[in-house]
């Protein structure tokens, strides 16, 4: 083997070493967002999460770092409302507390849900709404202050 193959033979390795790794971490994370995706089907009798459009429950779209209360024209419950004068945001850990116990998180919501009781149903749901607001050409105009 000429010393330009072993190079050339090293290289391709390299790139196929850190390309596997890349790739598998990748699938994990495909992974966990169409388990999200599944688990979003037990909302979408309320919500819509990829379009601004409210049904029972306020649309979803960019839900994480999202205020509460933050869809204007949405009748919130008093609940919500209180929070948002609190300053309350949709972060990961917000997040995955109103979906694990909705009405203790949220004590008066009117959201008539049980709440997510697997660790790993509320990890993909967050993931899933994240991969559907990223892939979102525009996000929504910031609101003036
Ligand atoms: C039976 C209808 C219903 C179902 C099912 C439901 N929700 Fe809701 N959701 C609501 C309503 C109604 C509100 C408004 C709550 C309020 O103002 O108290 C709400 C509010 C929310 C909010 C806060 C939104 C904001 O703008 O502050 C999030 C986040 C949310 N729901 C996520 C989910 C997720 C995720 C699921 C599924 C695991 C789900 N909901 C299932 C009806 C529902």
């Amino acid at each position: 083997m000429s010393k330009f193959t072993a190079i050339l033979g090293a290289a391709v390795l390299a790139i196929s070493v850190s390309g596997t790794m890349t790739t598998s971490a990748q699938a994990d994370e495909a992974k966990l967002i169409k388990k999200g995706s599944k688990v979003f089907k037990k909302c979408k009798a309320c919500h819509v999460a990829t379009e601004e459009k409210n049904k029972v429950g306020p649309h979803l779209v960019n839900i994480v770092g999202r205020k509460i209360a933050a869809v204007e024209g949405y009748a919130y419950s008093d609940a919500s409302k209180a929070k948002a004068a609190e300053g309350l945001v949709w972060d990961e850990a917000n997040l995955a507390a109103f979906l694990e116990k909705p009405r203790k998180f949220l004590k008066g919501t009117k959201m008539a849900f049980g709440g997510l009781r697997k660790e790993k149903d509320r990890n993909a749901i967050i993931a899933y709404f994240k991969s559907v607001a990223t892939k979102k050409e525009e996000a929504p105009k910031e609101e003036a202050k």
